[in-house]
């Protein structure tokens, strides 16, 4: 088996994730390195990387590797996607692909001339149950989708530190939400209507952020969606779509920890949903792995490429233009962040 050898940048949350994924459970890849400029040692030196650097240059500029993974914080995606792309490696990086629409389309132009394979993590694309959902809508099975509902909740706020650089909810959180829609309908949204509040965390306000929001969506095949968003489910990370056609709905619903059922005098009881997205997409981050090594091994287009990145990150400006606005905002080919 050709292995892909991939390094990475950044040893948060997600990378970590990545890196443990790549080290002990993708044999068809080969962890090259890692690099992070305030990285945990005992954890990397546990996962045995053959080069461990505070420094990206050096890894980006390592003759022996073919793919970079960038898991670094948001605002610094757009500049290191055009630095491995000029150093000619295969890149995954993890969403947004950016925090402004003019930079994204500077990346993406770049990444275009040298042909360069860039796959943005959204991973819920590869998730067992969305993928199904996707894969019937192909086969007809609810016929013309008229309703997308995504309910998306996460169990907690991110820190105070993580929301300084995270690009505010729409661009950190409803954008795996915005490229679902896409997703599911098989088609561009046209239009935008969000609301917003902070009703959790009011410490999040000094970011200009909210923590709540509700969205309606109209896509240009006439169907329209509705998300939900909050920043603090109780019981967990409620993950549901829904597709509703003219033939029928497809729904999928939130994947509990485990499936026994208890009945008695006060009730019926069964356990709640997985907590967060590292057990909650655990499947889902294999699989994009995978569909990025498949894509590197055959030459062929990204699964989810810069241009998706591109579509959701406009989808977030677009949000948040309605929000302050109180209005709905059409979205044109000329959509900028300006
Ligand atoms: N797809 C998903 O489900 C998912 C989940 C979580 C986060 N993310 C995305 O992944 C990215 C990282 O999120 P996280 O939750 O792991 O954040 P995090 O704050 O836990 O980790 C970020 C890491 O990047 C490192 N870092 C800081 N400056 C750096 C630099 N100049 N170069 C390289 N590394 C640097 C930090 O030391 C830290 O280890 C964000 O863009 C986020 O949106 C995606």
């Amino acid at each position: 088996m050709k292995k892909c050898r991939i390094g990475i940048i950044g040893a948060g949350r997600i990378g970590k994730l990545h890196a443990e994924n790549i080290a002990y459970r993708m044999p068809q890849f080969q962890l090259m390195g890692m690099a992070d400029p305030y990285l945990d040692e005992t954890w990397a030196k546990r996962i045995g990387f053959p080069m461990i650097t505070k420094n990206i240059d050096d890894l980006i500029n390592h003759t022996e590797i073919d793919a970079i993974l960038i898991a670094s914080p948001s605002h610094l995606h757009v500049e290191q996607i055009m630095k491995v792309s000029t150093a000619g490696k295969a890149i995954f990086c993890e969403k947004p692909m950016g925090l402004a629409i003019a930079e994204v389309e500077n990346a993406l132009a770049m990444v275009n001339k040298n042909k360069t394979l860039l796959q943005i993590g959204f991973n819920r694309r590869f998730d067992p149950n969305f993928a199904n959902i996707k894969k019937r809508v192909l086969q007809g099975a609810i016929g013309k989708p008229q309703i997308i509902n995504i309910t998306s909740r996460d169990p907690v706020c991110p820190t105070e530190e993580y929301c300084k650089t995270s690009g505010g909810m729409f661009m950190d959180m409803t954008i795996h939400d915005f490229d679902m829609a896409r997703f599911l309908a098989g088609a561009e949204v046209t239009e935008v209507y969000a609301k917003g509040a902070v009703l959790i965390n009011p410490d999040i306000a000094k970011y200009g952020d909210i923590d709540t929001a509700v969205i309606q969506l109209t896509f240009a095949n006439g169907a329209l969606g509705m998300i939900d968003n909050s920043r603090q489910a109780v019981y967990g990370y409620d993950q549901r779509a829904e597709v509703f056609g003219s033939l029928g709905s497809l729904m999928a619903h939130n994947q509990t920890e485990h499936a026994v059922v208890q009945l008695s005098k006060t009730g019926t009881y069964h356990s709640n949903p997985l907590y967060f997205f590292l057990e909650r997409y655990e499947a889902a981050y294999l699989a994009e792995m995978q569909a990025f090594y498949h894509a590197w091994l055959n030459h062929e287009e990204s699964p989810v490429s810069g241009f998706d990145g591109l579509q959701a990150l406009k989808l977030a400006f677009a949000a948040k233009q309605s929000l302050d606005t109180a209005l709905p905002v059409k979205l044109t080919e000329g959509h900028h962040d300006e």
